[in-house]
């Protein structure tokens, strides 16, 4: 049987740079000895989670809880890579919490794009899930009023004052697909409308990838937090591509009993997944099957 690992499987960019960014700040603390928070989970995986929360740092469910902690409680507080609203960082430092902005660079572009374009008096239409975080700190950018649109249904409801501009930005990690036929009901409804596309290149990637495996293989593989959207995503590109789809979080969730007939075996992993759990599994298959 032969094992196959799609070429961007795992860390992305924005999300081994903050997970480095509190490994540094870790190292850093010994000198300092103060106390560092997480705003947030500082990714979707409960393995990294729970490494970090050994090594002594927090999550921070959000400001209620930073406004409740005394003085010497109060030390970093990281922002993760899906970014939050301006207001956010203002009020942590006004707190008195030293705050370290790992917020992805192409999220922050988001925040930059949204920024300006309010500022300018456009409307901003962001194609994106709802209550996602990194929608929510997108919005948060917003001088101006703001729409969430999650699907082609939402789009075809939209209506707003003729001749108000549009700015159309994505969530990072939203199917570029559905980005496209959202923005494609915009233009049809003769919006004056900017477009600019955000999705992120490291989504499209993997999602490229991940289904052109799946097309081919007998069984795919796809690993990644139970939380983590983008790896739920990549499950259903893979699912409709190959019925024995599975999706695990770690080794110990993968219980296959694999037919005589499978030859080949995918592998992907969602963009929070340490390069440690892909290597277990893959080298588990290439071992037991
Ligand atoms: Fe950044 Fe793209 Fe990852 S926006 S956090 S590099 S998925």
């Amino acid at each position: 049987m032969e094992v196959i690992l799609t070429e961007h499987a795992g860390f992305c960019f924005g999300v081994r740079r903050a997970v480095d960014t509190v490994y540094e700040q870790i190292a850093a603390r010994q000198e300092n000895g103060r106390p560092i928070y997480t705003y947030g989970s500082i990714i979707h995986n409960e393995e990294v989670v729970r490494d970090l929360q050994e090594k002594g740092v927090r999550v921070l469910s959000g400001l209620e809880e930073a406004e409740k902690l005394s003085g010497e409680e109060k030390g970093t507080v990281i922002i993760r890579s899906h970014g939050v609203e301006r207001t956010v960082c203002e009020k942590l430092k006004g707190l008195g919490f030293e705050v370290v902005d790992a917020t992805c660079p192409f999220v922050k572009r988001i925040h930059d794009i949204v920024e300006k374009e309010s500022g300018a008096g456009k409307t901003i239409v962001i194609v994106g899930n709802e209550g996602h975080p990194e929608v929510e700190g997108t919005r948060g950018w917003s001088d101006a009023v703001t729409f969430v649109i999650g699907s082609e249904e939402e789009a075809e409801k939209f209506t707003c004052q003729e001749g108000q501009e549009l700015c159309i930005v994505s969530q990072t990690t939203f199917n570029y697909k559905k980005f496209q036929d959202v923005v494609e009901i915009f233009g049809e409804k003769g919006y004056n409308v900017s477009v600019v596309n955000t999705v992120c290149n490291a989504t499209e990637v993997r999602q490229a990838e991940a289904r052109e495996l799946a097309a081919r293989v007998d069984v795919m593989i796809v690993i990644g937090g139970n939380h983590s959207s983008n790896t739920r995503k990549l499950y259903e590109i893979c699912k409709q591509e190959c019925e024995m789809t599975y999706y695990i979080q770690t080794l110990d969730d993968l219980h296959l009993n694999l037919p005589k007939s499978v030859r080949l075996v995918g592998i992907t992993a969602g963009a929070s997944t340490p390069n440690n759990i892909i290597e277990e599994v893959q080298n588990y298959v290439r071992i037991n099957f």
